[in-house]
Formats: C-alpha cells, structure tokens, sequence
C-alpha cells in the first residue's frame, strides 16, 4: 500500500472477527518486525506470538477486554532488560526500540488488511506470569491483530502549528 494511505489506514480496532490469520501474513509482520532499527542495532526485544483460541480466559488477565481476548492473535514485546543502549547520561533507549519494532509489526498489519491495537494499560504481572519471564525481561506493549469487524472513525489529532516548531 502506498505510505501515506497506509498510515491513514491503521487505526485502533477495538472489535475483531474470529476469521484466523493466515500464517503467510503473520510471517511478513513479523519479519517487518526484524528488519526495525534498534539503537546500536542492539536489537534488546523478544516477540511473543499468542494463538487465542482456548486460552481467552487467561489472557483476560493481562487485558480485560472482549475484543483484545476475541482476536485470533495477540502479539506482545518485551524488553531485554541491559541489553539496550543507554546513553551516557543513562538514558536507556529501550523503550523506544521496542516501539519502533511495534510500529514497525502494527502497520505491516495494516498493509496485510489486518487490525490492531496498542495496549500499553495491560497488567504487567499477569502478562510476567502468563509469559513466564525472567526478572529481566519486561512486558512494554501488546496488541491483539485480527480482521476488523468495525469501520474506522475519522482521525482527531492537534494541527501541525501545535506540534512543529520551525528554527530557522
Ligand atoms: C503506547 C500506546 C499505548 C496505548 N495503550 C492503549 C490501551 O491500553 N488500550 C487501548 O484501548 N488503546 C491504547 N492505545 C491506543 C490509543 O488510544 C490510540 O492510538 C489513540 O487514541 C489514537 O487513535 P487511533 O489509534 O485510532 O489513531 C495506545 C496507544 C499507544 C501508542
């Protein structure tokens, strides 16, 4: 799809059909994923891939919503924690890797026909539970991906003049 279409199209799908995902289009989102930069090329984020079907109830207690349990697939990112770069005054980048490669999955999502939804309010203790990770990896984002069963609503954002200072 062509750029600027593809970042209108990406919205927040809140409702999902229980069509599955086809295999092929989970493996070009994910290798979209992949190719994400990450600061120093670290690449500090392991992906989890969740096959819903059966496990709705469980997974209710990361997130407690129909349509995030409903969706055929739930993706989730985790960070490695000290395995990022930080910069030296300690700011540690990893945050903002882990979004980039979310960003990145989420609108090859979009490309394919898919939904998707970022949740970053999930419950970080069942998501450590239901993942079984170590200390020192951390939850930072999930999203569930499926078809939508809901049409988008027009985008509301601040203007331009709100957001760019120009230095000239
Ligand atoms: C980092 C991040 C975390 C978010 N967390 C949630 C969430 O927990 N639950 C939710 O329903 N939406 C969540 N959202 C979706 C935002 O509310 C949504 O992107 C925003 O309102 C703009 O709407 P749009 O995505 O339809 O363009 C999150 C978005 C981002 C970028």
């Amino acid at each position: 799809m062509e750029f600027q279409k593809l970042i209108r199209q990406r919205y927040s799908v809140r409702a999902y059909k229980n069509t599955p995902v086809e295999a092929q289009k989970l493996d070009r989102i994910l290798e979209a994923a992949r190719l994400a930069p990450t600061a120093v090329n670290r690449q500090p984020f392991r992906l989890f891939v969740i096959k819903t079907s059966g496990r709705q109830e469980e997974l209710r207690r990361i997130y407690n919503k129909d349509w995030f349990v409903n969706a055929p697939v739930i993706i989730g990112i985790c960070y490695l924690r000290g395995k990022g770069w930080a910069r030296k005054d300690g700011k540690d980048f990893g945050g903002i890797d882990t979004a980039i490669v979310m960003d990145h999955l989420i609108l090859a999502a979009t490309d394919e026909g898919l939904g998707t939804c970022w949740i970053g309010a999930f419950d970080p203790e069942a998501a450590r539970e239901f993942l079984e990770l170590p200390e020192d990896m951390e939850p930072v984002v999930f999203t569930p991906v499926g078809y939508p069963d809901i049409e988008p609503k027009e985008k509301r954002r601040k203007p331009l003049d709100e957001l760019v200072t120009y230095l000239e």
